[in-house]
């Protein structure tokens, strides 16, 4: 079993055969998870899926109290190893790398990357963990797009992590799309709410959700989910 929690935006914790993963650190700048204690979070492994600040904000910060391997794409380690952190492992999409016998794969996303400062943040990913009977699929931010299908012939996803806020990556209903393109009957929501550009209706999106036959979670910050 797979133990999540939900600590904001694309900020989640995912334990997966003992191991903690945590993506996309984004704690400190967002009030809603102000009950947050980025002190609290524990990290084996850090997973960026790409530059922007919604996703990198706390990763020096939780890199170096942890001391978590940090897996991101070449440009965003090279960039963490300029701020003097070196526990990194660099990737780029299509490959995959495991850490401590837990397999993880960077997938294509569409969408785009830079750092905080606007030097280029490599392409934008997401990833899929799999390890001791479980696979999780981050999708990162993301557009729908068909190499989702890709992911669905490669891996039996037990629960997908998809954008659907809008306006900067895919929206509720595209959502909807591509848990059907990934052949999976778990969606779990994230980069919703956050900001006034992504607040969607919880209420129609699960009605969407229940039309299509598919289970959602729409988590509220410090929810801990058990897949
Ligand atoms: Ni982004
Ligand atoms: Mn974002």
């Amino acid at each position: 079993m797979a133990k999540l929690w939900y600590l904001g935006h694309s900020c989640f914790s995912v334990t997966i055969a003992g191991k903690t993963f945590v993506t996309d650190p984004f704690i400190t700048p967002n009030p809603q998870a102000a009950h947050i204690d980025l002190a609290s979070v524990e990290a084996d492994c850090i997973l960026v899926s790409h530059g922007h600040e919604d996703h990198t904000a706390d990763l020096l910060d939780l890199a170096n109290r942890t001391g978590a391997l940090v897996l991101a794409n070449f440009e965003i380690t090279n960039w963490i190893e300029r701020q003097g952190y070196h526990r990194v492992h660099s990737m780029n999409i299509g490959g995959a790398f495991e850490f401590e016998g837990i397999y993880v794969k960077m997938v294509q996303a569409v969408h785009s990357s830079s750092l905080p400062g606007g030097e280029y943040g490599g392409n934008p990913g997401g990833f899929v963990i799999h390890g001791g009977g479980d696979t999780i699929y981050f999708a990162g931010d993301t557009a729908l797009t068909r190499d989702m299908e890709l992911i669905a012939e490669e891996f039996v996803l037990d629960a997908a992590i998809l954008p659907m806020g809008d306006n900067y990556t895919m929206g509720p209903s595209d959502s909807v799309r591509a848990a059907q393109l990934l052949q999976c009957n778990q969606v779990i929501g994230m980069h919703f709410d956050t900001f006034e550009a992504i607040q969607i209706d919880h209420k129609s999106v699960q009605d969407m959700y229940k039309a299509a036959g598919i289970s959602l979670i729409l988590p509220e910050i410090g929810d801990r989910i058990d897949i």
